[in-house]
This record gives structure tokens, sequence and C-alpha cells, in this order.
């Protein structure tokens, strides 16, 4: 190859390579010992692979620090100012100080309304919540933002009242007809993603942590369908997908969340330690990247942010609450998946990921080559 040609190949290589390993990361702040803002975004933008970062919040101290970052953010309207904002006026307010003094410098692609609101159980926040949403998206419409901004909401898998097998999975009756088919009408309509918190870690028991952490395991069968499950992932999603289905909405995107697993826990825990924590991530980053999809998804890959980028020492709960991070306050990676950018196509471990990702990503850089694309 030419010296020309051969930079233009080493380029788009790493470019691939870049791509592939994108991953989003929740930036959760219930901490007293966390980094600045300004740190962490200069950290993520030039250290590590990844390129979207979902916020708990709209603060606006974060909002500047990712400013000319090229990373994707979403922002979250916290839960108790849903009522306040199923009005338009409000949500004009909201969009005008939270979104517009920001963007284009920030690249916000979402506004999320609330956090797994149903599971409140609380009435008001419950009744509201899609016409906040629809009232936000009216606002963006009149900005007009509503082409690269989108609203959505994430859910827990509560909201299911069966799941297993997978092909059994529906809405819990009652919010099934009067919150989630409104609220899937208006993502569809509005062409935004159904958006879910699954936590295989939360579901999972002796018995069950080597099809939880993706590891060899026998299996389980959908005896409806037929279908094999190698994976609680998979399992998961398709009584999400199953859910959606049985509504007429199995067209809309899944995107997740929010999914992890904690690097450490109270001794009486099953499989909570950094090297469990390490296998969940790097082979669920593999999984939902390899374009091999679900049984019921075939060929499908999932936008998914890891819950989280730090630990944080203020949430309440057991100590594996405390435990999720992929880094610690000071930014060194409590494990290594390959995330941080130095390590990412270099001799790290664990060695496999990183390997995949650039014997795929020279192969399609390859191919690229060889049809003369460039
Ligand atoms: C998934 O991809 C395989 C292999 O490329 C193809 O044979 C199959 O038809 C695809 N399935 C769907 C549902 O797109």
């Amino acid at each position: 190859m030419e010296k020309d040609k051969l930079a233009l190949f080493l380029l788009l290589a790493l470019t691939l390579i870049q791509g592939v390993l994108g991953i989003g990361v929740n930036y959760g702040k219930l901490a007293n010992d966390l980094p600045q803002p300004a740190q962490v975004a200069k950290f993520l933008s030039e250290s590590t692979v990844i390129n979207r970062v979902r916020l708990f919040d709209a603060n606006p101290e974060i909002l500047q620090a990712f400013a000319h970052t090229g990373i994707d953010i979403t922002i979250t309207v916290p839960s108790d100012e849903i009522p306040h904002l199923a009005k338009l006026n409000p949500a004009q307010q909201w969009v005008s100080t939270n979104v517009q003094r920001f963007i284009p410098a920030t690249n916000i692609i979402r506004i999320l309304v609330g956090n797994e609101v149903l599971a409140t159980a609380n009435k008001l926040l419950i009744s509201n919540l899609v016409p906040a949403m629809q009232a936000l998206h009216t606002a963006l419409v009149a900005a007009p933002l509503d082409h690269r901004i989108k609203v959505s909401t994430p859910h827990s898998l509560g909201i299911l009242s069966s799941s297993s097998p997978p092909s059994s999975g529906k809405f819990r009756q009652g919010y099934d007809t009067h919150v989630i088919k409104p609220l899937l009408n208006f993502l569809k309509a509005t062409n935004a993603p159904f958006m879910v918190n699954p936590y295989p870690f939360y579901d999972c028991s002796t018995d069950t942590v080597d099809y939880a952490l993706f590891r060899p395991n026998t299996g389980v069968l959908d005896d409806y369908t037929k279908l094999q499950y190698t994976n609680m992932w998979d399992a998961q999603l398709d009584a999400v997908y199953s859910a959606m289905e049985a509504l007429g909405f199995e067209d809309v995107e899944i995107v997740i969340a929010e999914t992890g697993w904690p690097s450490m826990g109270d001794l009486a825990q099953v499989s909570v330690d950094s090297q469990s924590a390490a296998e969940y991530n790097a082979n669920l980053v593999r999984h939902v990247h390899s374009g091999i999809g679900t049984p019921l998804m075939p060929n499908r890959t999932f936008e998914t942010y890891i819950f989280g980028l730090f630990n944080e020492n203020l949430k309440p709960g057991p100590t594996c609450e405390r435990n999720f991070g992929l880094f610690r306050p000071n930014m060194t990676p409590v494990y290594d998946i390959g995330i941080l950018r130095n390590t990412a196509v270099a001799d790290d471990h664990p060695k496999t990921l990183s390997l995949i990702m650039v014997v795929m990503s020279l192969n399609l850089a390859v191919k690229i080559f060889d049809m003369g694309l460039i």
C-alpha cells in the first residue's frame, strides 16, 4: 500500500474501533468525593471510549463541562417536577432554561421525564407523566429542536406482571392501558425509544449466576416459542418486547437506560466482586453491539448505558449499592473492560473484548478498502 493510503487505512480502522467500542454511562452524583465536572468531561472525552452520558438531572455545571466534547448527553427532569410540567408554558420555560442555553455546544440528545415513575406508585406523578412528556415535546417542536432531541422515560422491569417465559411478557394490568399504551403511542409518534433498566444482578441466585453473567450454561427453553435462551439479559429484553408486542408496539426502539453489576457487596451476596462485574459489563458491551440481537429481536443492537460511572459513597442501602461504578472517585478504573482509550487497542486484560473489537474493525476496514470506497 502507498504511504498515504496506509495512513488512511489506519485512521479508518481506528475510527471503527472507537465507534464499535462506544458505550454509554450513567453519571450519578450521590457522593461527596467526586471530581469536578470539568475534570470528568475531560477524562471521559480524552481517555475513554465512553461516548454517551446520562445525567439524573440537568445540572448546569455538568452541561457546561460537556460542551465541545462530542459526547451525547441525556438529561433528566426530576420526578417531582412532573406535575408542574404537564402544561405548555412551564415546559417551554424548562426547555429554555435547561436545554436551549447549552446547545449546540453541548450535544443534548434526549430528555428523560423522571426515572422509574411507575414504581413510585404516586398517582399524581403517574397521571401527569405522559402529559408532561407531550408538553416538553411540544416545546421542542416550537424551538424547533424536536428533530435532534427526543423525550422518553425509563422503567424498571417491575412494570411487567409476567416475564417468564419471555414470550409471556405483559405489562401490569391497569398501567397497560392507562399509562403504557398512551406512552407507547407518544414514543411511536415522536420516533423516541422505549427505555428500560434491566438488572440481571437483582434476579440471580447461586443457580443462575452463570446465566446472568453470560457464562457457558445449560440455558432456558421458552416452551411456547421453542426458543433457547443462553443468558438472562436476552430473556429480560424479550419479556419487554413481548409485552410491547401484545399492545401492538413491537416496532418501537428499545434503549437500555441502566444496567450494571456491583464490584463489592455484603458477604452473603452471590458473585459480587470486581471479576464478576468486569465479566458482566464486558460481555454485555460485546453482546449489545454484536448485532446478534435476542431470540425475539434478531440482528438488533441496543444503545446501552452502564450504571454507573463512579462508585457513589452516599447511596443508601446495602454495600453493593455504593459499588456499581466503573471508576473510583479518583478516576482510576475499579476493573478494566477495555473502556480506557490507551488500553482499548493495546495489551491489557480482559484481552478478549478489545481483541474481538479490533479484529472486527480491521476486517471491516479491509472490506471498505477492497471495495475501493477510499
Ligand atoms: C438476521 O441476519 C441473518 C444473517 O445475516 C439473516 O439470515 C436473517 O434473515 C436476519 N434476520 C432478520 C429478522 O433480519
